[in-house]
């Protein structure tokens, strides 16, 4: 790192600790906090070109990184149902046909979608690929990861919610680090609108496209992909979104696609469903139960979970909506030391001290949050912009476990560098990119369990 970069990390954690830091910090940065308008439907008009693929996205295809799962949506009819792909530096071109699937809802009727798995692919390679025929043509490209191994480095993108509003996604888009996006669910948000106008799904798709198309967004399902309306009929939980985004859940044993793994450079990502049972017995405690022994930390050091609605967070908004899976799986946490654990749901952000909450036993009155040395830290980073308005209203005093917190729309970066070190970076969407409004660096639980005085 340059020694410019440390100074500015070090202005920056200065600038956010003057006066206030020996309890966490309430940032005083205010913006105004009155709720984002929703884009006109037509503002991401289909690409030009009959039957014209579009809503291209693509994400991680299997565990360790060498397939690509590639989704886009023809409008008027099934064919062409193929992508084609080759190295960014040869002319072998290679052909793979999708598997299509639609669906309706209450009075829609989805287009084609279309879902291609690519496999075999070199690991930290550039592939091109092509959908459409015709006038209708379109061109994309991805890179694929390096291959997984302790010290490899890589930055991720960590994004909440968003909308069909511009700010967050185009200021993460300006961004040229980001190689791959942990999010953190609620994505279309079309359940906010008039029988949960799926058109809203589609327009969606469109606006996101000029990132999902080129590298891969790992899903989380969030409380706006449930889309349970019994009283249109609608009795399938997360029917849309199941039919439109693909995650590869079978190569890490699960048994549904709102849980999984993948592994990716130097971390282990699992990624869990708030709105999924997760009592004992069921599915999800099952196979996390298996999951978390699994992870070997000499091979990816860095274990992170992703999961909707936070554990711990101070904000009055979505207030302990998170406990209940907390009482389920934190000791787990605790116990296998994942290192950070990224929610959404809750439209500002905040990060944790390493703290847990595992002594309570309903009898013995220990219900207060205690520092702990293998505690994940907790970011909640739903503070990508949605229609419902940022989250505000915080608790007073800001409680032990809460080291900064803003309400403010923006996104993280994880800039992981080697098994020991990480360096997250909050970034609000009213400065320009290069600024961090919190800036953290991360001590690997597991090679360098030692505390971080950030
Ligand atoms: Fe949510």
């Amino acid at each position: 790192m340059s020694l410019l970069k440390v100074l500015f990390v070090l202005v920056t954690i200065a600038a956010a600790c003057a006066g206030v830091c020996n309890g966490g910090v309430t940032s005083s940065f205010v913006r105004k906090s009155q709720p984002s308008t929703c884009m006109p439907i037509d503002t991401f008009p289909p690409p030009p070109g009959y039957n014209a693929p579009e809503q291209v996205h693509i994400t991680q295809g299997d565990h360790d990184g060498k397939s690509m799962i590639i989704s886009w949506v023809t409008p008027l009819e099934r064919e062409p149902n193929y992508v084609i792909f080759w190295e960014a530096n040869s002319k072998n071109k290679h052909k793979i046909h999708s598997r299509i699937t639609s669906y309706r809802y209450y009075t829609y009727e989805s287009g084609y979608i279309h879902h291609a798995t690519i496999k075999g692919l070199k690991h930290d390679t550039l592939y091109n690929y092509q959908l459409g025929t015709g006038d209708a043509v379109r061109r994309f490209s991805f890179t694929t990861p390096p291959k997984v191994g302790p010290d490899v480095p890589y930055t991720f993108g960590d994004l909440g919610q968003t909308y069909d509003s511009n700010e967050t996604f185009e200021h993460y888009y300006s961004n040229p680090k980001g190689q791959a996006v942990l999010f953190a669910g609620d994505l279309s948000y079309a359940d906010d609108h008039p029988y949960h106008n799926n058109n809203r799904w589609d327009s969606w798709g469109r606006f996101v496209e000029k990132s999902m198309a080129y590298q891969p967004w790992i899903w989380t399902v969030g409380n706006h992909e449930i889309d349970f309306a019994p009283e249109l009929g609608e009795n399938v939980p997360f029917k849309p979104y199941m039919h439109r985004y693909r995650v590869p859940y079978k190569a890490s044993k699960s048994t549904s696609p709102l849980w999984y793994s993948i592994k990716r450079a130097s971390a282990y990502i699992i990624l869990l469903s708030s709105y999924s049972a997760y009592g004992k017995y069921t599915p999800q405690y099952n196979w996390l139960e298996q999951e978390l022994p699994k992870v070997n930390r000499a091979e990816t050091p860095w274990l992170i979970v992703l999961l909707h609605s936070p554990w711990y967070n101070s904000n009055n908004y979505h207030y302990m909506e998170g406990e209940s899976m907390r009482v389920m799986f934190e000791s787990w946490f605790v116990e296998h030391k994942v290192d950070i654990v990224f929610a959404g749901h809750v439209h500002s952000y905040e990060r944790t001290d390493r703290f847990s909450n595992v002594r309570y036993n309903i009898t013995n009155e220990l219900s207060t949050p205690v520092k702990d040395p293998s505690a994940p830290v907790y970011i909640t980073i739903g503070d990508g912009g949605n229609q419902e308005g940022l989250a505000n209203n915080f608790s007073e005093p800001q409680p032990s476990y809460s080291a900064f917190r803003e309400a403010s729309y923006g996104h993280g970066m994880l800039d992981i560098k080697n098994r020991t070190h990480a360096h997250f970076t909050w970034h609000r969407n009213h400065d320009n990119e290069p600024v961090a409004a919190d800036s953290h660096w991360m001590l690997n639980r597991y090679w360098h369990p030692e505390e971080e005085n950030n």
